[in-house]
């Protein structure tokens, strides 16, 4: 039995792992609200910021990074240059030469800003 024990403990850290990361996967960041039954994802600048902008946009359009104008990091930055950034995104004139923003992310976009881009 003894010499069973090593083979065991290094099962359960197999094991461990595989729960980590499936949990990882599903958990409600790594889903971003994306997944939410309709009515319960709230359209706000920070879903917009953590869908959008910040994964497909401030490599070049932060100050930290490439600081290209317009700033997206802000609300009113964001806000007062809402028809261009519209106008870039749905025709895949931005993010520039990167892949298109997806067309979830894209429809997230567009519903914010049919909102009337609310904070
Ligand atoms: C790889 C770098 C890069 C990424 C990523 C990027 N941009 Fe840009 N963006 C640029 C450059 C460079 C310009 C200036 C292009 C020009 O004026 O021709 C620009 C210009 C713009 C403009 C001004 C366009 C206009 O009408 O004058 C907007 C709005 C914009 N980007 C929005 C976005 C949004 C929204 C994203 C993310 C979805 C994004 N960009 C991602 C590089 C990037």
């Amino acid at each position: 039995m003894q010499e069973f024990i090593p083979l065991i403990v290094a099962c359960s850290l197999v094991l461990a792992g595989c729960n980590y990361s499936l949990e990882k996967k599903n958990s409600p960041a790594a889903a971003a609200d994306l997944n939410a039954p309709a009515g319960q994802v709230v359209l706000n600048f920070d879903l917009m910021e953590k869908q959008v902008f910040a994964p497909h946009c401030f490599e070049c359009h932060s100050l930290a990074r490439r600081n290209i104008s317009p700033n997206l990091e802000t609300f009113d930055n964001v806000k007062s240059n809402l028809s261009r950034i519209e106008s870039a995104v749905s025709t895949d004139f931005m993010p520039l030469d990167r892949p298109a923003v997806p067309a979830p992310q894209k429809q997230l976009l567009a519903q914010w800003i049919a909102l009337g881009a609310p904070q």
